[in-house]
């Protein structure tokens, strides 16, 4: 009562006219918010103002008529708000972030004035205003970050009785919106409306939406400075960045809670890493899946599968994986394999196994429906009762590939250990990994496509109140679990191995269990074009291990489509070619020699970076930060108005903190085009001289450089940063092969100049017992002299290297004199062809100092 008394005062303190105009206009923004939702039967509520407030050791509680608002500090830059509107909390639980991080809490300060109650972490103030219940999040400096900019407002959703909700809050004109899991849109959402309920939409184009994999999850960029949001429901939601309004963002969901996560940067690297403290990482993935990858629905016949394995060998194509798409089965029957196709399963595993490939193998998640047919996965499944139901308790039975099948319910403990359990015999065999697909799940013959909302499931495990749940909370969750059981499974049989799973489907955390792609794109130049924000988006939303259909899934691409498509693909995370059934050959070798040898050369290049993509890919597992990523994630500062670089160039992008790949922006057209450069140094990777010196910027000015490229078949456009050391090796067939000569070791010189290299076995758990390698890399530049000093090794796994070949970029000495840790070596030369100064030392795991001096 206190703040209406308050409140009148201070109304009453200016003219009767304003007044009434702010009451006429408070309730017209009320209505409006309610009306503009749909709403079965008319009911609307919305929280509008406090009254009463207590504070928490870690937050505060609000009350608003029935309503409650909690905020609570996980972190001094971690926040979770819950709000309901019938008086009790939603119970706890997630699918999307780690209970150590929702457990998680920290002091904070209250405050309460005549206009605002609320706390501070020390690095952000949450204020809600009595008068609306609005809520403002500041910095520690004041900087308005986010602001409520109408009530929230409940709605019922639907006949079944379900509370939606909508959130509004106010969208600053130069703040840029990124993440959302694999939308088929620009990397930037500023502009876009999305809605998340996965979905398999063969043929999809720029602008589809829903696709296979949602998360909602969002980072916010604005003025150099970045804030992440995660909305922790499963339920069809939607995400709005001023389409609708022009100067509000919003996000709702047809039910659930209404509970989102706040993080705040100020780097939006410190925010993809609270993400990933959230909602975790994808651990580290078996180093084979670094490499080639070639696939396409099907290789039907094992005399099939080897030839292509014979013909990638034969053709000095390095790979690593063959995938085998679902007409390996019988029927379609996952879990079966076809003797007639495939007489000898075990043997060909072996026999790719010597020629250092493995097989990823497709398994969907819908189980033929065969009663009496002794089909195990149908019996056992049955038995164990993991399979879904209609309202009525019989079997919901849908057709897909199998015909009729049924579907896992993947929310129960018990379902997901069944589910592991399946793939005993295929991984006895040695088969790499597993290929989750259809797990929107796409059902062929339900006029949705997917399974009917009123299937039910039960939600059972650890975490979780046991309870029955239908597909209005589930289906977002499908893939998630799915791909859950699966790695599970895949740990649980060998568990000092590697799980490999891809996934189609998924949801936010859902990169802990699978890399995934971006579903059945088309054999189109528009479609390439649209690979490089959707992967970047992927990588941001966690998911780091990530890579498209090369070539295009549905129609057969012309040859140099596929050509651009494969150099492209050489800097994406996975790098696989997939194509439908019935389209052309896709292969590196279609369309003769010269295509071949151009394909080649992309794919040498990605073998022989891979001490610097391992390196990078061993981060992302402990931090989040995605390999292939939008230049402003390290670089926010790079524009005079700070607004995203990536707005100018989406064509551009970074393959790890070192490597900038710039492809043309209309890859089929033959004009040239301008590369943009953060501003470092930087030097052309194929020719090693330098195209871009870090420039001086004035105050208002960016510090931007460009260069103009012309097109070519052969080229794709690569530039090193300066200051890195960027580790490569000779080339290889296999990532499994050990490298037959030095590591080499590429200084590009410029400021804060450093680089690292991580190794181990590449496919067991043995690293997180200390079995690694790691080493950091420092060097100093001056016209005179370059300093590179070597770290001892950390971790006790052995370098495969005896020698290391140093090659200096952008220093043109005459004479030079080369000294290791002090003493004089000879052998060290400028080398007039590849621009460097080339020298070789041997290894020292103890750590060693090279330097090098002219006169
Ligand atoms: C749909 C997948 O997206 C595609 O990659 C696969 O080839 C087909 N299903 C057949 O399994």
């Amino acid at each position: 009562m206190r703040f209406r008394n308050t409140m009148i005062r201070e109304v009453s303190s200016v003219s009767r006219f304003p007044r009434l105009l702010m009451l006429v206009s408070i309730f017209m923004i009320c209505a409006l918010s309610c009306l503009a939702i749909r709403d079965a039967r008319g009911q609307c509520s919305e929280l509008t103002r406090v009254d009463s407030a207590h504070a928490l050791p870690s937050g505060i509680e609000i009350q608003s008529g029935p309503g409650i608002l909690r905020v609570l500090a996980l972190r001094s830059d971690v926040l979770r708000f819950t709000m309901s509107d019938t008086g009790q909390l939603p119970t706890e639980g997630s699918w999307a972030v780690l209970e150590s991080a929702r457990l998680a809490r920290t002091p904070v300060t209250p405050f309460s004035n005549p206009g605002a109650v609320g706390f501070d972490t020390g690095m952000l103030k949450v204020s809600v205003a009595r008068s609306t219940m609005a809520i403002t999040v500041t910095d520690a400096s004041g900087h308005v970050l986010m602001q409520d900019a109408s009530p929230v407002h409940f709605y019922k959703s639907d006949a079944e009785g379900d509370t939606g909700f909508m959130v509004w809050k106010k969208m600053p004109h130069d703040e840029h919106y990124f993440g959302l899991g694999g939308k088929a849109a620009p990397l930037d959402h500023r502009g876009w409306q999305f809605t998340m309920w996965n979905t398999d939409h063969p043929g999809w184009f720029r602008g589809t939406d829903p696709l296979y994999k949602d998360v909602p999850y969002f980072m916010a960029f604005r003025a150099g400075k970045a804030y992440g949001l995660l909305l922790d429901n499963t339920w069809r939601s939607t995400f709005d960045f001023g389409k609708e309004r022009r100067n509000e963002f919003s996000f709702g969901a047809e039910g659930g809670p209404l509970r989102y996560y706040f993080f705040y940067g100020p780097t939006p690297k410190q925010v993809e890493e609270e993400y990933a403290w959230l909602t975790g990482t994808m651990p580290l993935p078996p180093k084979w899946s670094l490499g080639y990858q070639q696939s396409r629905w099907s290789y039907g016949t094992e005399a099939e599968v080897r030839s292509i394995a014979d013909h990638l060998r034969k053709d000095r194509i390095p790979a690593d994986v063959i995938y085998m798409d679902i007409d390996y089965q019988v029927h379609n029957r996952p879990f079966t394999v076809d003797q007639q196709k495939f007489p000898d399963f075990p043997a060909l595993v072996q026999d790719l196994a010597k020629k250092k490939i493995h097989l990823v193998m497709i398994t969907d998640l819908h189980i033929a429906y065969l009663p009496g047919q002794n089909y195990m996965p149908f019996i056992t499944g049955e038995e164990g009762n993991h399979f879904l139901h209609n309202p009525n308790g019989s079997l919901f039975v849908g057709d897909v590939w199998p015909g009729p099948a049924v579907f896992p319910d993947f929310t129960q403990q018990s379902t997901r250990q069944w589910w592991g359990t399946l793939y005993k015999q295929f991984y006895s065999y040695g088969v790499g990994g597993f290929w989750n697909d259809m797990n929107e799940p796409s059902v062929f013959n339900t006029p949705s496509k997917t399974i009917p909302l009123d299937v039910v499931g039960q939600i059972k495990g650890p975490g979780f109140a046991t309870r029955m749940a239908t597909q209005r909370e589930i289906h977002n969750i499908m893939g998630i679990e799915n791909s859950r059981a699966t790695f599970d499974g895949l740990l649980a049989l060998k568990p000092n191995q590697r799980p490999f799973v891809l996934t189609r489907s998924s949801f936010a955390g859902g990169q802990r269990y699978a890399a995934t792609w971006t579903g059945d794109n088309s054999s189109s130049w528009s479609q390439l074009r649209l690979s490089t924000p959707m992967l970047e988006n992927l990588g941001l939303s966690g998911f780091y291990m990530a890579g498209d259909d090369i070539g295009g899934f549905a129609g057969s691409p012309q040859m140099d489509l596929l050509t651009k498509w494969m150099e492209v693909g050489a800097f994406n995370p996975i790098d696989r070619d997939h194509t439908e059934k019935g389209s052309n050959p896709q292969e590196p070798w279609v369309g003769g020699p010269q295509q071949e040898a151009i394909r080649r050369h992309y794919i040498d290049t990605r073998y022989r970076l891979l001490p610097y993509f391992y390196t990078e890919v061993e981060e992302a597992s402990r931090t989040g930060i995605p390999v292939m990523r939008p230049l402003f994630l390290d670089f926010p500062d790079a524009t005079a108005d700070k607004h995203p670089l990536d707005d100018d160039v989406p064509n551009e992008f970074l393959f790890g903190p070192d490597l900038l790949i710039a492809p043309a922006r209309y890859p089929d057209e033959v004009q040239n085009y301008e590369v943009t450069f953060p501003p470092e140094p930087w030097y052309d990777f194929w020719t090693g001289k330098e195209v871009a010196q870090s420039p001086a910027a004035g105050p208002g000015e960016d510090a931007l450089q460009t260069t103009i490229v012309t097109p070519a078949l052969d080229v794709l456009p690569v530039f090193a940063k300066g200051g890195s050391v960027i580790p490569m090796q000779a080339l290889v067939q296999s990532t499994e092969q050990a490298p037959d000569g030095p590591l080499e070791l590429r200084v590009y010189p410029g400021p804060n100049c450093h680089g690292s290299l991580y190794d181990d076995d590449g496919v067991s758990l043995s690293y997180e017992r200390g079995d690694y390698l790691r080493v950091a890399y420092t060097c100093e530049s001056s016209p005179r002299q370059i300093t590179l000093r070597i770290s001892a090794q950390q971790g006790s796994y052995p370098a495969w290297w005896k020698k290391i070949q140093v090659s200096i970029f952008g220093w043109h000495p005459e004479q030079v004199q080369a000294e290791l840790d002090g003493k004089p070596i000879a052998g060290a030369k400028y080398d007039p062809e590849q621009a460097s100064v080339e020298v070789e030392i041997p290894q020292n795991a103890n750590g060693e100092t090279l330097t090098l001096r002219t006169e």
